[in-house]
């Protein structure tokens, strides 16, 4: 099911992708409601954050938030970004953090990277690099960075318990993550999740706020919160969600077992082809 879900994602955000590098129209993540209505893209992040920036890696923006301005990043630090996309977040944390800092994009989609890549080109960025892979197994060593954004990913990974707990392991003691997603309120089945948009759109595989909040805490991380910033369906929100590792912690981190999620959080719970 784990390949069948990636695959699916894979070719749509491919064509999200090509919209942008071979017919320079801005990316469109579906035909979900909040994906026409504002709730998605550019307009998330402020007119002098995109004047920063190439035009295409504003146009590929397909995010649910502004992870830039939930994260607090510092010069020096190590950033991981995960589900790069078309790199907007990694480009807008390299000049955070300087050249003494590093910005690092993770995607699984040939296309998005080639489009990353080109976009942090013409940026002239040197401290940034991207990263083919999944972020059910992020390819870095544990320990190696700072803080961890993401933005509207976590909610299309085909394994969450896998990404949480690599989150966790990634991160030095005393790191963070600042994510913006996708949430579901509580009393939102699976199924009711996939009545409100598609699963490639970033709705039905959301988790509620209870399984991002347990999620987290399952894994050892602290300071947990996860609060919405503006709705995109009915019961459903863009989140701001903080978690900090606690010092002193290290490879002894709770071990994460998917039994301590809802079943919700271990599948994709959708009820589309991809499931
Ligand atoms: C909704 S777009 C968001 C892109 C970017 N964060 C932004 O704000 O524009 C989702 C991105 O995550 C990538 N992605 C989805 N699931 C992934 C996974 N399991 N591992 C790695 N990348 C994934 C897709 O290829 C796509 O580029």
């Amino acid at each position: 099911m784990t390949e069948a879900i990636h695959e699916t994602v894979r070719e749509h955000y491919a064509q999200s992708a090509l919209e942008v590098l071979e017919r320079g129209e801005a990316a469109t993540c579906c035909d979900d409601a909040c994906c026409t209505d504002g709730s998605v893209g550019p307009e998330l992040y402020t007119a002098l954050e995109r004047d920063e920036l190439p035009s295409a890696a504003v146009m590929a923006s397909l995010g649910c938030g502004n992870p830039i301005a939930v994260a607090d990043l510092h010069e020096g630090e190590r950033v991981l970004d995960l589900g790069s996309g078309g790199g907007i977040d990694v480009l807008l944390s390299a000049k955070r953090v300087g050249p003494t800092g590093r910005a690092i994009g993770l995607d699984m989609t040939d296309e998005m990277l080639t489009l990353a890549r080109r976009n942090a080109a013409e940026a002239g960025a040197d401290n940034v690099e991207f990263l083919k892979g999944q972020i059910e197994a992020i390819p870095l060593p544990a320990e190696s960075v700072d803080v961890v954004i993401s933005n509207c990913v976590v909610n299309l990974a085909a394994d969450k318990p896998s990404v949480l707990r690599e989150i966790a392991r990634v991160l030095r003691p005393g790191g963070r993550i600042g994510i913006t997603d996708i949430v579901a309120e509580d009393h939102l089945t699976p199924e009711q999740r996939a009545e409100r948009g598609s699963y490639v759109g970033c709705i039905a595989g959301a988790l509620s706020f209870s399984e991002f909040e347990e999620g987290l805490k399952a894994v050892g991380l602290t300071g947990v919160s996860v609060t919405p910033t503006h709705p995109v369906a009915d019961g459903m929100h863009s989140a701001i969600i903080r978690a900090t590792k606690p010092e002193g912690t290290g490879a002894g981190l709770p071990a994460f077992a998917a039994a301590e999620l809802p079943l919700s959080a271990s599948g994709c719970g959708c009820g589309d082809g991809c499931c």
